[in-house]
């Protein structure tokens, strides 16, 4: 039996899936793995090469030149490595967000990936956010989550985040963008967003983050009957 727990998270861009997965990690000793990162990384490559990112083959070609790995930094933080460089904060940029939508549309693409995200919940208890982590990726999961919010309220937290890091945009920018890759990412034909059947739905567009946070610390600790680090006696 394996005896690391498995948590999918699952949603739409901008729900807050990787803040909120990656604290109650840390509050429940877990390991965050953020897939997302994976597709932005490949998307990064694909972007460099300058291909042609919604042609599959295309994208599977530059695949046996394109290392993408995974690693932990000192604080627990996971960094993308990019044939050996650190794309962390690259990967991040707007302009990158469209390019992962689109390489991740390939089931091909999503086939060859799907390995390393599976390999990481055998070797550590993990919770792992992405679009179709408790549907395709670990249909096994102890607990699955579909975390969404109103594509206004998504997109008011982006703009935030973006404005934050001095990144130039308006809201309508930023609402268009989201709703642009929520249609690309639930409307391809390969793994696309969806809730899967046994998933608990949180939808956290009236909730702030510390709301969102305890909610989700709460389903966790009842369905699956852990204690957060700080409440184990
Ligand atoms: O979660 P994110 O915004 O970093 O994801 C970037 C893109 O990658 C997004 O458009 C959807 C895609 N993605 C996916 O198809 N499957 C995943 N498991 C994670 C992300």
């Amino acid at each position: 039996m394996n005896k690391f727990y498995s948590i999918a998270v699952d949603g739409p861009s901008g729900a807050g899936k990787s803040t909120l997965s990656r604290r109650c990690a840390s509050a429940f000793g877990f390991i965050y793995v953020d897939t997302g990162a994976i597709y932005r990384s490949l998307g990064l490559a694909a972007y460099r090469k300058g291909i042609n990112r919604e042609n599959e083959a295309e994208v599977m070609a530059i695949l046996p030149e394109t290392e993408v790995k995974m690693a932990y930094d000192e604080n627990g933080e996971q960094r993308m490595y990019l044939n050996g460089e650190d794309v962390s904060a690259e990967i991040r940029l707007p302009e990158i967000s469209a390019c992962a939508s689109q390489v991740s549309a390939h089931a091909r693409v999503r086939e060859y990936l799907l390995e390393m995200q599976r390999k990481m919940a055998r070797e550590n208890s993990v919770i792992m956010d992405g679009r179709d982590i408790g549907t395709v990726v670990l249909p096994d999961a102890n607990l699955k989550i579909f975390l969404t919010a109103s594509s206004e309220a998504r997109a008011q937290r982006r703009l935030l985040e973006l404005q934050q890091k001095g990144v130039d945009t308006s809201f309508e920018q930023v609402l268009h963008d989201i709703k642009q890759r929520d249609k690309c990412d639930s409307e391809r034909a390969a793994a696309p967003l969806k809730a899967a059947a046994d998933s608990v739905l949180v939808d956290t567009s009236e909730l702030d983050f510390e709301q969102s946070f305890q909610k989700l610390c709460e389903v966790i600790s009842d369905r699956l009957n852990i204690e957060r680090i700080e409440d184990r006696k």
